[in-house]
């Protein structure tokens, strides 16, 4: 992220150290990750410990410290997903991905992650690609989003 972009950033919320979270939310938003440059720089200009920030960065699970790809799908894990075949797409996902849970694409294009419970049991296996949440997933569901997702590439 250029440092005219985080100073953007920064200004919308005033330089106020006391708006970390959303400053975070916005870099994650622009880059996916957190990149440790952006982080060192917000410490400067916030004038904070570095050690707060990732303090922070790494207590929500919502920000991720490493590069992600493009397009991020989450696949629930919980119970009610899980009996309701959620296993069975994520190893569609790892064999169409060819990358396991955690993992991210070498082209940088999509980041496979297993996340716990989002509270929409009753619709599950629930699977969310790029915040989006996509309800009783099967693997004929998945392809079709899969293959869309890699059209749109271009
Ligand atoms: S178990 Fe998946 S949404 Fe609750």
């Amino acid at each position: 992220m250029s440092a005219e972009t985080l100073d953007s950033i920064l200004e919308r919320y005033d330089n106020n150290p006391a708006q970390l979270i959303p400053i975070l939310q916005d870099v994650q938003r622009a880059e996916n990750y957190l990149p440790r440059e952006s982080l060192e720089l917000i410490a400067e200009k916030l004038a904070i410990p570095i050690v707060r920030i990732y303090a922070v960065a790494t207590f929500y699970k919502a920000f991720s410290l490493k590069p992600r790809g493009k397009h991020i799908i989450q696949v629930c894990m919980g119970t009610a997903c899980h009996v309701r075949g959620g296993a069975r797409i994520v190893d569609k996902m790892v064999r169409d991905l060819n990358i396991k849970p955690g993992g991210t694409t070498k082209d940088m294009k999509f980041t496979l992650e297993t996340v716990n419970c989002l509270g929409a049991c009753a619709l599950g296996p629930i699977v969310v690609v790029d915040g989006e949440y996509h309800g009783q997933m099967n693997p004929p569901k998945w392809d079709k989003i899969y293959k869309t997702l890699n059209k749109t590439e271009g």
